[in-house]
């Protein structure tokens, strides 16, 4: 497994740890749950779950954004996309964001998590400690992310580059119970975060 992460690049946070420390505990009442974002490389996970992130914080609420970008630099830097190391992934990460969730924290999971099964055992992790977990898919065609390719790795994978490229020659099972569906290509990045602010509302999470 050694340092098998490649072409993975490291996201920045828009808040740092003095703005989190300063707004922990501002609201009352015990709020942890795990948003879990879902959907194809490009498809938006990151920009609506950190916009997601920022927003939260502002209204004074602790939240953290877990990014399978950013994790593979570190708790799952030993792992590739294979298969099995997608499966192992997936459930490092739920077991973390299950902590996170636990010390009350909204914990905002953007994956890829191509697989029913794993997303599946995520939320099984979760519902097993009594913690909220929300799977929403961010539903954005393969053309478009394709189109967008912020980091080029649709065409590397295209030129046989990058292998086992997710919607290219590695599997994306669609979810068919997600919470909340996000067409990302029809809705802008604010219209997303308002939806799911919407859902946390609405499943009381927020105040
Ligand atoms: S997974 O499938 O849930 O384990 O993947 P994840 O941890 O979310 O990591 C996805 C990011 O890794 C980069 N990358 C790849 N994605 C898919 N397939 C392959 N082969 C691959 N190689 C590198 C890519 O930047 C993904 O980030 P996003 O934000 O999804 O585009
Ligand atoms: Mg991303």
């Amino acid at each position: 497994f050694a340092d098998a992460a490649t072409n993975v690049t490291m996201q920045q946070h828009k808040v740092d740890r003095e703005e989190r420390a300063a707004i922990l505990g501002k609201h009352a009442g015990y709020r942890g749950c795990t948003i879990w974002f879902t959907g194809l490389s490009g498809a938006g996970k990151t920009t609506i779950s950190f916009a997601l992130e920022k927003t939260l914080i502002q209204l004074g609420l602790p939240a953290y954004g877990l990014d399978g970008d950013n994790v593979r630099h570190g708790l799952c830097k030993n792992l590739g996309f294979s298969k099995h190391e997608r499966t192992e992934n997936i459930r490092r990460v739920a077991e973390v964001s299950k902590l996170f969730a636990d010390m009350g924290i909204i914990s905002l999971a953007s994956f890829i998590s191509p697989y029913r099964s794993d997303r599946e055992e995520a939320r099984r992790i979760h519902e097993e400690a009594n913690i909220k977990f929300f799977e929403i898919y961010v539903d954005t065609p393969l053309e478009v992310c394709e189109s967008r390719d912020p980091k080029n790795l649709y065409k590397k994978a295209r030129a046989g580059e990058v292998k086992s490229f997710t919607g290219i020659d590695s599997a994306y099972e669609e979810p068919t119970n997600a919470d909340l569906v996000l067409k990302a290509a029809f809705e802008t990045e604010a219209e997303c975060v308002q939806r799911v602010l919407q859902l946390l509302y609405e499943k009381q999470i927020l105040p």
